[in-house]
């Protein structure tokens, strides 16, 4: 017996042995691979001068010595140049991916610890490293660094589905502003976001970040958002550039487009954002078009985005994006990030055996240098890593305001004078302000419904609360906020609670109004799944009737507040409360945003960026999306390549994905097809109402000019957004019913005065993509103009020739 125990404590010794090595193996080479691997490397293929250490570029512009590169005198192309002259292939290839990971999950050199990539220095040339930093909703950096007297919190403004959802170019110029000055002070340099792709289907795990089904409305929120970040001496790069609709194996993703839904669609919002605000930068996408991948694409990433758009910034990979790294470069993809040993040493075998030319390499560092020579780093900058946080959280809380949408309103809001509120469901006291992965922000605080609703002197019902911490403090595993790098990935989101009849007829009699929040989160790596998710629950829904019918019994009312990142199915449900509201995620000020349109404190004015279906079914999209919330695999992610596959062999919705639908996506599907729909695109209440009179359309040049009056019908101060759609009378190809051609948010009009509006859609905007000449083309005919409030609420018709 005691040989036995001896023997197999040994066989154990060895097996920890071997599992001990291996961790340590797979830790050094993931670490030479993807963290550390800029200063070894370079050691050992002699490249000199190569230090990850921050250069502090010397003042030499005072002493009269000045080399032009570093004479900001003269003009950037000139400086990049000269640049170009002095730097060695090495050096040159050396900036074409950025230094790891490093940065983001612990490097203690690292100047930002939490910025996710870098582009890499140049130190004999006093070239600093740059930092980039995610994301749509707000920075993402460490929120705690080892002084631990101070902290480095960035502000969580709305997703950006609620930021489409205001609507407000003003509004969205001034967030991207706010954020920009964050990236700023705290030594950022370029923002990655925002995200404009568009919302193929509602299970989208990321359609959160992103702004709309429409490319119209996503590119010119998309646009305002840039021209704010970069007003701060910021970069932005948008993402993710292209047709990465699904999270579901992105990374080998190969969506099968029409070019004229390519064109129409998917391409248009990056279209309008480049023309109207030339980001510093794009950020293409993980998944192949048409089975090339996006990122190794020259015919989108220079033919169309260069050649065709005029882009000039710089183009750099996802995240361990891309397959091949020197075609990548040769496509026009300038920037591997956040750059791998790997890659490097395919770039400088690329260019000794000649498969990757100089030119291309120098194309691409002439592009990279650009934007280094733009960035505050370069000018040295002093951050002070105190950020306005105060300030931009007012602005949070004004956008998150604005984009909250009034679904439905029976004579309940505002709701002013009663006293106690109420709070039924779990997420009304754990309010969620914002999605997960690189979505996530690292904010200081988030203001739940609960709060929000307390700082506006609401009385929050007892028995109510007190329900939730009895089930808070059964399941207090459960309960528990991931913080920092975990909360990327592990979504918070605790059990749901139910009532008995008893505890409802208690909580009614003691309260004046009932509010019912529905929470949903998700991010980055899966898409969302159909059970429990798309649909209400049973316990949701169990609640949300019980809950209702107790309250209309006594007389009084029932608000549900919407606290979602996506789409949900509303149709079962939506005719038991007495008001809905889409609150989305609004950030660190989600609850004090809700509480001002309960309070009718603000009149609401969102109007939704996508459609609320009957069914996920209605989605043209829906037999050809992963339905089961598929992942991202890790091994794709990591290892950068994908195994080629034979055709009999590939999965569908996995490996490819028909993009069927074509150019019908979101109401251009529901239009077209009459279907109903629980919730219109472009549709949204207000407390007012709005009259539009006096129109006029007339041609002037190039360009269709409207104006029409609106004038407050009603007894609310409030705002109201003018949607403008086209379509053509007769066509000789299939067209949409309605395409949105261009918007406008009033000012706040007060009761009973009016306001002018004025709108421009340029002729050509009316143009289709004929797959027949390759090219786009403006049809002759008769062309309806619906100005409304909604896509299915149109006020006035105005028609037009185009000869
Ligand atoms: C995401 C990007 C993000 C990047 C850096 C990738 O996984 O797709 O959106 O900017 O990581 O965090």
């Amino acid at each position: 017996m005691k040989k036995l125990i001896l023997k197999l404590s040994k066989i154990l010794g060895i097996i920890i042995l071997i599992i001990a090595l291996g961790s340590l193996g797979l830790w050094w080479y993931f670490n030479v691979t993807f963290l550390n691997f800029e200063k070894d490397f370079a050691e050992q293929k002699s490249i000199k001068n190569l230090t990850l250490n921050e250069y502090t570029f010397s003042d030499r512009n005072q002493n009269g010595k000045l080399d032009i590169f570093e004479d900001d005198r003269k003009s950037i192309e000139e400086r990049v140049e000269d640049l170009i002259i002095r730097m060695t292939l090495e050096e040159k290839i050396h900036l074409l991916k950025g230094s790891g990971l490093g940065s983001a999950i612990g490097d203690k050199n690292s100047e930002v610890p939490g910025a996710v990539g870098t582009i890499v220095s140049t130190p004999r040339l006093g070239i600093p490293s740059v930092y980039l930093s995610d994301g749509p909703a707000g920075l993402r950096i460490h929120p705690k660094r080892d002084d631990k007297n101070r902290t480095y919190y960035c502000t969580a403004f709305p997703i950006g589905s609620q930021l489409a959802s205001t609507w407000n170019t003003d509004v969205i110029y001034d967030i991207g502003s706010a954020m920009g000055s964050e990236a700023r002070e705290y030594g950022i340099d370029v923002i990655l976001g925002p995200g404009a792709n568009i919302h193929r289907h509602p299970l989208c795990g990321r359609n959160f970040e992103y702004y709309s089904e429409d490319p119209v409305l996503s590119g010119i929120i998309g646009a305002s958002m840039i021209n704010g970040i970069e007003s701060q001496g910021v970069g932005s790069a948008v993402k993710h550039f292209v047709a990465n609709n699904q999270e579901a194996s992105r990374n080998i993703n190969d969506a099968i487009i029409s070019v004229r839904a390519l064109r129409e669609i998917y391409l248009k919002g990056f279209e309008i954002i480049v023309k109207k605000s030339q980001p510093w930068a794009i950020m293409s996408s993980y998944n192949k078009i048409n089975g090339t991948y996006v990122a190794e694409s020259k015919d989108i990433l220079t033919d169309i985005l260069r050649g065709e758009w005029d882009f000039q910034g710089l183009v750099m990979t996802d995240w361990f994006g891309g397959n091949s790294a020197p075609l990548s470069i040769a496509a026009g993809n300038d920037l591997l990030e956040p750059g791998t040993r790997r890659q490097w040493e395919a770039l400088l075998d690329a260019a000794e055996n000649g498969s990757l030319s100089e030119a291309d390499i120098n194309t691409s560092a002439r592009r990279i240098l650009k934007l280094i020579l733009k960035s505050k780093k370069m000018e040295s900058y002093q951050y002070n890593n105190n950020p306005d946080l105060k300030s931009n959280a007012l602005l949070s809380k004004k956008a998150a305001t604005e984009g909250i949408v009034l679904l439905k309103n029976k004579s309940v809001l505002p709701f002013k004078n009663s006293k106690n509120v109420a709070l039924l469901g779990v997420t009304s006291y754990d309010f969620i302000s914002g999605g997960t992965g690189s979505g996530d922000v690292n904010e200081a605080y988030s203001i739940s419904l609960e709060e929000g609703l307390r700082n506006l002197n609401y009385k929050i019902n007892n028995k109510a609360k007190s329900l939730y911490e009895v089930h808070r403090d059964n399941n207090k595993d459960k309960f528990v906020k991931p913080e920092g790098f975990m909360a990327m990935f592990n979504p918070y989101f605790p059990p749901r609670i139910s009532y008995t009849d008893q505890e409802i007829k208690e909580i009614v009699s003691s309260s004046d109004i009932g509010i019912i929040t529905i929470g949903r989160i998700s991010g980055e790596g899966a898409d969302r799944a159909v059970r429990d998710d798309f649909l209400i629950s049973e316990i949701e829904k169990n609640m949300i009737f019980q809950v209702c019918e107790a309250y209309n019994k006594e007389n009084k009312k029932v608000i549900v507040v919407l606290n979602i990142g996506g789409v949900i199915e509303m149709s079962s449900w939506k005719d038991k409360p007495d008001a809905i509201l889409l609150a989305w995620q609004g950030g660190q000020e989600g609850g004090n945003a809700v509480a001002e349109i309960i309070s009718g404190k603000e009149n609401p004015s969102g109007k939704l960026p996508m459609t609320f279906p009957i069914a996920l079914d209605d989605h043209r999209s829906n037999s050809n999306f992963p339905l089961e919330g598929g992942t991202v695999e890790l091994s794709n992610f990591i290892s950068n390549s994908s195994e080629e596959k034979l055709e009999s062999e590939k999965i569908k919705n996995k490996d490819y994905t028909n993009y069927n639908e074509g150019i019908y996506v979101g109401y251009r599907h529901f239009d077209k097809e009459k279907l109903d729909v629980s919730y219109p695109f472009g549709y949204g209440l207000s407390y007012s109402s709005f009259k539009f009179e006096d129109s006029n359309l007339f041609l002037d040049k190039n360009t269709i000019k409207i104006s029409l009056k609106i004038t407050n019908t009603g007894e609310y101060i409030g705002k109201e957004v003018i949607q403008v759609y086209s379509s053509i009378s007769s066509s000789k190809i299939d067209r949409p019913d309605k395409e949105l051609r261009t918007f406008h948010k009033t000012e706040k009009i007060f009761p009973g005065n009016s306001t002018d509006v004025e709108l421009e859609i340029p002729k050509n905007d009316l143009s289709f993509w004929s797959e027949k000449s390759s090219s786009w083309e403006l049809e002759p005919g008769e062309y309806k103009f619906h100005i409304g409030s909604s896509s299915r609420d149109i006020h006035i018709i105005e028609s037009f020739e185009i000869k």
